[in-house]
């Protein structure tokens, strides 16, 4: 159910049978304030605008056309024009069961489902994946997993690099370590160290240098001897990833990765395309498509080298090839790409070079969703105290070991083994959620005692809402799914709660328009403190409550829990039982 959506559509009928043109739109939104209904229509205002009419009198016009017999129980007209809709106790409580009765809460999947490629994480396979790839990997796979929830068709892109100039220094030098009897896993189990090796190397080793270039024409040309040692490096860095991918309940698997690599042999045939289609020139020797579309102030158009004088190809390049790959093989509508801020102007760049080549129709959706960075409390990018970056495999494990001591001093009831077991949930989701909830755009400071906080909008507390609300089960000694008692919602706590959770689906399509996780958080936020709020003022439990009403309140709560569950389950965010 979306409310939100249904009244939209009530409103519009009612619009249409009062002559009011098409193009109006309802503008149907919950209510601000206490008073005004739950929802609100402000569409008539707009439309009297540009029809020079009275606001006032034309929703009046549009409130005797509406037809909300049954759902709503008042329907009022206040200030110049507003439309506020009170929404009738027994329709939600009918709403409320619906949902309860169903494992997908009630939310039916989109009626027009879309090919979304999400390209995501796609860290470089040339070093170890740091927390700048952090926000990417935690960002889309909330994306990933919630447009999958909603039943759209979801294919994740690990677009790792894993091709390059780079590529012959380390192979160059990962083949001396071979032949030093090392393994490949060892010698790479430091992929930091071994970037440091072979860059010192190949610094103070002219001979060294000469192989390293000679292995860069050897890789791209296909030498059979050179691509096996790459291949090698490739699958030992993956792995790292893959490591770091299920500590962080990421959904991305080996098979998503497809990686710069994989659009080699398309780069030529598309350079050459592009200078068919007169968009690609030459330039001292280099090819550069001139964009006039992203010209500076001084009305100098922006130049975007596709292959270098050398021959050479670039990160744009690639980028143009997979950007085809995507809409032309894949069949994408929607092509979102989560990356870092910083990438602005080349995302901006690959879009519009793409659209004027005609590599996408024009009712695909290009968007690049970017991220500000993670910083530190001293107010620059997050780095260790000597200032290097930070290994994400170090800092995930921190976060699971502070997450068990902190549950350690709540609980000391449990075992070793739950402990650790529940410190890994909740550092993981402290990690995760701090990030998700920040809004995406924005730069955001890394900080251990807020995230773990058990008060606030935090995983924590809402994995620890979530344990409270299921703790009514064991002490009630009912099964959820054993009730078939109506909800009623008597006081205005309970129909607070359930106007929220009926808007659990509107939270949704908001996140997946915008791509903005944080406003599930705030959702999942608002339903957890509503919860308590109900739960001070309804007593379920106690001696006294009628048996109607307890069952009524105790299936309320299992849609809180459930709705809190499915929520996180989507951001990536795993609960338990107890903690
Ligand atoms: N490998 C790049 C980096 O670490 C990110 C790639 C993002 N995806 C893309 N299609 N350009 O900066």
């Amino acid at each position: 159910m979306n409310i939100r959506d249904l009244l939209n559509h009530k409103v519009q009928q009612a619009m249409l049978s009062a002559h009011i043109p098409f193009q109006h739109p309802p503008m149907v939104s919950p209510s601000k304030k206490p008073g005004f209904g739950d929802y609100q229509a402000n569409g008539a205002m707009g439309a009297a605008k540009a029809m020079k009419t009275n606001p006032r009198e034309l929703a009046g016009e549009i409130m005797r056309h509406l037809e909300l017999d049954g759902i709503a129980e008042k329907v009022e007209i206040a200030g110049p024009g507003f439309i506020n809709i009170h929404l009738a106790p027994e329709w939600l409580s009918q709403q409320l069961g619906k949902a309860a009765d169903d494992t997908r809460l009630g939310i039916a999947p989109v009626a027009e489902p879309q090919t979304a490629v999400v390209d995501y994480s796609s860290p470089n396979l040339a070093k170890e994946m740091h927390v700048g790839h952090l926000r990417s990997t935690i960002i889309g796979d909330a994306l990933a997993r919630l447009l999958s929830f909603q039943g759209h068709q979801v294919i994740r892109q690990n677009h790792v690099g894993d091709w390059g100039t780079q590529f012959g220094m380390l192979i160059a030098e990962l083949e001396e370590q071979l032949a030093e009897n090392r393994e490949a896993t060892m010698a790479l189990s430091d992929l930091e160290v071994f970037y440091q090796q072979a860059k010192r190397h190949f610094d103070e080793d002219p001979a060294f240098a000469d192989k390293a270039r000679d292995y860069v024409v050897k890789l791209q040309s296909g030498n059979s001897d050179v691509l096996a040692l790459w291949e090698q490096f490739r699958s030992v860095s993956l792995d790292h990833s893959q490591e770091i991918y299920e500590k962080l309940n990421v959904t991305l698997r080996p098979e998503d990765v497809r990686g710069e690599s994989f659009y080699n042999d398309d780069l030529a045939p598309l350079v050459a395309e592009l200078e068919e289609k007169g968009l690609a020139v030459e330039d001292q020797g280099a090819k550069v498509v001139f964009l006039e579309e992203l010209a500076d102030k001084d009305g100098n158009p922006s130049p975007v080298i596709i292959q270098k004088q050398g021959g050479g190809y670039l990160y744009a390049t690639t980028d143009l090839a997979a950007l085809r790959f995507r809409a032309g093989e894949l069949g994408a509508n929607r092509l979102m790409y989560f990356i870092d801020a910083r990438q602005s102007l080349h995302m901006q760049q690959v879009f519009t070079v793409a659209r004027k080549a005609g590599f996408v129709g024009e009712n695909v959706s290009l968007e690049h969703h970017a991220f500000g960075t993670m910083m530190g409390s001293d107010g620059k990018p997050f780095k260790t105290r000597s200032g290097g970056t930070v290994k994400l495999a170090e800092l995930l494990d921190e976060a699971a070991e502070r997450a068990a001591a902190l549950v350690r001093e709540k609980n000391t009831e449990l075992s070793p083994e739950a402990m650790t077991e529940i410190g890994r949930k909740v550092g993981i989701g402290a990690v995760k959620y701090a990030d998700l909830s920040k809004t995406r755009t924005n730069d955001y400071v890394f900080n251990w005692d807020a995230m773990l906080s058990f008060d606030g909008n935090t995983a924590p507390y809402l994995q620890y809402a979530y344990t409270r609300v299921r703790s009514i089960f064991r002490r009630a000694g009912v099964q959820p799914d054993s009730l078939s008692e109506a909800i009623q919602l008597v006081e205005s706590e309970e129909r607070a709660l359930a106007i929220k959770l009926l808007q659990f689906s509107e939270a949704l399509d908001q996140v997946a328009r915008d791509a903005m996780p944080h406003l599930l958080c705030t959702y999942l936020y608002d339903l957890a403190s509503l919860y308590m709020r109900f739960y001070e003022a309804c007593p379920v439990l106690k001696d006294g409550v009628p048996a109607e009403l307890r069952a009524s309140r105790l299936r309320l709560c299992d849609l809180v829990s459930r709705t809190l569950a499915q929520g996180l389950e989507l951001l990536g965010i795993e609960v338990m039982e107890q903690m």
